[in-house]
């Protein structure tokens, strides 16, 4: 990614579509207990951190991201906090064990069937996994969702999604599609984003807001073709 990605990026407070209500559900179902071991792969800003310690208030959460200004960002919040700890890392080393892996829009970047079996060792005994993963919904989408392709080869169905969690050998104990309003969380902050920087963008910075619009754009266009699946998985 770009300078002038990160640009774009430096100050909204999510990185993919989610919210607390989602977030909840899928802790629930997961059983998380109050004091529970919780990684954040691929944490991003840290937008999931206080409603995870809301879930597991006695509990230590591990946020893992491998941009460094997010991870500042977050021991900047947290410094008070010793239930959280931030750090440069590979999500695909994370330590542990973990009671939950928390995972929002960013296992795709190790592959679902590949990340979940390397987090098999990383997770306590009756350890679980929680991820949101972009999915095509229907059969027959327009060229400008299928176009995803292009970027993200991978992109595909949920029935694909849930042979790639069956192919790891995890049960799938509960998915949700994510709400308009969990994109909205993710897009309103970039559209006020997009707006503030026009103005004085060089060819590089312009090139990216036009690329973010265009994706608010084919979603606002779309979002009956494509959603974000939040699933909750545990290795058998
Ligand atoms: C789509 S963003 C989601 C961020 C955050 N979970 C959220 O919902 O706001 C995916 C994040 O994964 C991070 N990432 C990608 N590969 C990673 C890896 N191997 N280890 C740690 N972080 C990674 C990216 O830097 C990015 O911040």
């Amino acid at each position: 990614m770009t300078d002038a990605f990160f640009t774009l990026h430096a100050d909204v407070p999510r990185e993919g579509p989610g919210d607390a209500g989602s977030l909840h559900w899928a802790l629930e179902l997961a059983e998380v207990k109050p004091d529970a071991r919780i990684l954040d792969a691929g944490c991003g800003p840290g937008a999931d951190i206080a409603d995870l310690l809301v879930a597991a208030p006695q509990g230590h959460v591990t946020a893992i991201e491998a941009h460094a200004p997010f991870v500042d960002r977050i021991n900047a919040a947290w410094a008070e906090d010793t239930r959280v700890t931030a750090q440069v890392g590979d999500m695909a080393r994370p330590g542990g064990p973990y009671d939950l892996i928390w995972c929002a829009g960013a296992l795709y970047f190790l592959g679902i069937t590949e990340g979940l079996t390397t987090w098999r060792d990383a997770l306590a005994p009756g350890g679980v996994v929680a991820f949101s993963e972009l999915v095509m919904l229907g059969d027959n989408p327009a060229a400008p969702v299928m176009a995803f392709k292009n970027e993200y080869p991978a992109f595909a169905g949920i029935e694909t999604l849930k042979a790639r969690i069956e192919a790891a050998g995890y049960d799938l104990l509960g998915l949700q599609v994510l709400s308009d309003a969990a994109w909205e969380a993710y897009f309103g902050p970039l559209d006020a984003r997009i707006a503030a920087l026009r103005p004085g963008a060089d060819d590089a910075l312009t090139a990216v807001l036009d690329e973010q619009a265009n994706e608010a754009a084919v979603w606002r266009a779309h979002r009956d073709q494509f959603g974000y699946a939040l699933v909750v998985v545990r290795p058998r």
